[in-house]
């Protein structure tokens, strides 16, 4: 479930994770096969024992290996199950036998350990998707894709540790993901933190994290997960794939002593809609969905830092005395009188996916808190 030989092994992560898509799309341009990558073709050989009657095709690293496969599939008529190639791997290709609205397809979603992103990843596994459950606590990943795996199946998720506001780490959790499913069709980037507070007594380093983690955060989650998804593109030009941006009512009106987290999320609706318009020749739709507050969320109900705590602390809400106070006030805000639910996001990203004529959009899921104009 953890893929920690793929960190300690000296093979080309680069390398594989561009042959391993083209696999995929050359299995099956429907995108329902998943490839595995072995570094170590030994352990392969030896775990493959039973499946002798693989076809398998052996190729050097430096051949055009995709050339050669695609080459063959028209040649014979059907693909071989696993490719090894010398100097770098073994690639085990697998139809996929995942149903629902979202099977066979490969999803990272960032900060899956709790809140939404957990939601989110059960909800999508729940569908038939392959799910990295990526997270900076990688203890609540590791817990999330087991729990994952024990109900939708052994191979459904692994648990990848991310600091979404790190290079390195993104495009690690990128190359994770596709040497473990082989591809990419989703990116839910959920990972993001909240720190309010008023103008005069905001530190910088504050602003600067919040900006890092929500802002920088999506920026390099897209940057690296557009990577494979144009590798796929170019196989199966007709293939939609999606980026989707977890933002927030916060990203389409300003919020009150609440301002990195309102311009980080503002800008994040920028990117969104810059990112549509430079992939949209590549199949990728990219979207932000923009929910309402999640008020039975660790996020508003951590009983230490939750937002219900901090608020009365800090006399954000006038007269309020308890924290059944600051969530009436919150209630009362939306007309349709309730805070925000998983469910009511995860209806949001299902239309994102199935649909297939829109791109570039931030999609309120507010209860009629923020109307578009
Ligand atoms: N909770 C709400 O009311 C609400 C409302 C609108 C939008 N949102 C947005 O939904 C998303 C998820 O919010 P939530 O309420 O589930 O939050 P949460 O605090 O419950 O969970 C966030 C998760 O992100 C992880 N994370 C934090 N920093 C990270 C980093 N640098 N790299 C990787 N992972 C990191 C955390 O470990 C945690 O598991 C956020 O983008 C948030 O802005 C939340």
């Amino acid at each position: 479930m953890l893929n920690h030989h793929f960190a300690q092994s000296d093979f080309s992560a680069t390398h594989a994770c561009r042959l391993a898509p083209a696999f995929r799309m050359l299995y099956s341009c429907d995108g329902m096969a998943t490839v595995s990558f072995f570094p170590d073709i030994e352990f392969f050989h030896s775990s493959s024992a039973d499946n002798s009657t693989d076809v398998q095709l052996t190729f050097y690293a430096d051949d055009d290996v995709t050339s050669e496969f695609s080459k063959y599939v028209k040649t014979n008529g059907f693909v071989p199950e696993s490719v090894v190639v010398k100097g770098l791997g073994a690639f085990r290709i697998r139809k996929s036998t995942k149903s629902g609205r979202l099977a066979g397809k490969i999803a990272i979603v960032t900060g899956g350990a709790q809140g939404f992103g957990k939601g989110i990843a059960e909800s999508m596994a729940a569908e038939g998707a392959y799910i990295a459950v990526a997270d900076l606590n990688l203890e609540g990943a590791i817990v999330c894709a087991r729990e994952l795996n024990a109900h939708f199946g052994v191979d459904t998720a692994i648990a990848v540790q991310v600091d979404v506001s790190d290079e390195v780490s993104v495009e690690k959790m990128v190359h994770e993901t596709v040497l473990s499913f082989g591809g990419l069709d989703i990116l839910v980037s959920n990972a993001g933190i909240l720190i309010a507070g008023s103008l005069g007594d905001f530190s910088k380093d504050s602003f600067e994290l919040v900006t890092k983690v929500n802002y920088t955060g999506y920026f390099l989650c897209a940057k690296y997960a557009s990577v494979p998804m144009k590798i796929q593109h170019s196989f199966a030009p007709g293939y939609l794939m999606d980026i989707i941006e977890i933002n927030s009512k916060s990203g389409l009106e300003g919020s009150n002593k609440n301002f990195a987290y309102a311009g980080s999320k503002f800008g994040g609706i920028g990117l969104t809609q810059s990112f549509a318009m430079e992939l949209v020749e590549f199949g990728i739709k990219v979207n932000a969905i923009c929910p309402g507050n999640l008020l039975d969320g660790p996020l508003w109900s951590d009983p230490e830092h939750g937002l219900f705590r901090q608020y009365l602390d800090s006399g954000k809400v006038e007269g309020a005395k308890t924290i059944e106070d600051i969530r009436k006030f919150y209630e009362a805000k939306v007309p349709m009188g309730r805070g925000c639910t998983i469910p009511d996001v995860t209806r949001a990203i299902f239309y994102v996916v199935e649909q297939k004529y829109e791109t570039g959009q931030a999609i309120p899921v507010t209860g009629g808190q923020v109307m578009l104009r």
